[in-house]
């Protein structure tokens, strides 16, 4: 059987905690694709957010992780990617709820706000649980991706011009 493939991106504020993760990950019985960065020097947290995001997007992996310092860039930048559901998770119980019941595929982490053994638990969790078959879920995340096709060209009335 192929192992399930979970991407995983950071900037600086995520690189020690990603190392960990990784480990996590193939403890799992999972394969980790890591797209960067490597290292502590300063990068820009949308660049791993987008790759991660789009590499769920598309079905080249089954899920992602992002961390950076809070995981609130991370998220708001990986949302914006069409099928990204990503969810900043703070404590297993979030994390459960983020499947179960948004079906959530990215797991948003931030390093500096949440400690290491309390982001492995969470990991841990959002990647074994599935999400909820209940009817009012399943509904509630295709209005989510109803809002997506809706919007796909909102605001260009509202732009102002440059
Ligand atoms: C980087 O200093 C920091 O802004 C980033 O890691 C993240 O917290 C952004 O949301």
């Amino acid at each position: 059987m192929t192992k399930q493939r979970i991407a995983i991106g950071n900037d600086h504020g995520g690189y020690e905690y990603k190392l960990e993760l990784v480990k996590v990950i193939e403890s799992l019985g999972y394969l980790p694709v890591d797209v960067g960065s490597n290292g502590r020097e300063s990068t820009d947290y949308p660049d791993f957010a987008e790759k991660v995001g789009q590499m769920v997007s598309s079905g080249e992996v089954d899920m992602g992780i992002l961390i950076c310092g809070t995981g609130i860039g991370m998220s708001i930048a990986a949302n914006k990617i069409k099928g990204v559901r990503a969810a900043l998770c703070w404590n297993p119980r979030a994390a459960t709820l983020a499947r179960e019941h948004n079906n959530a595929n990215v797991l948003c982490l931030g390093a500096r706000l949440i400690p290491m053994d309390e982001c492995i638990k969470i990991t841990k969790t959002f990647l074994t649980t599935p999400a909820s078959k209940e009817e009012r879920h399943i509904r509630r995340v295709n209005k989510i991706k109803m809002i997506e096709e809706r919007n796909k060209i909102c605001g260009s009335k509202n732009q102002k011009q440059a």
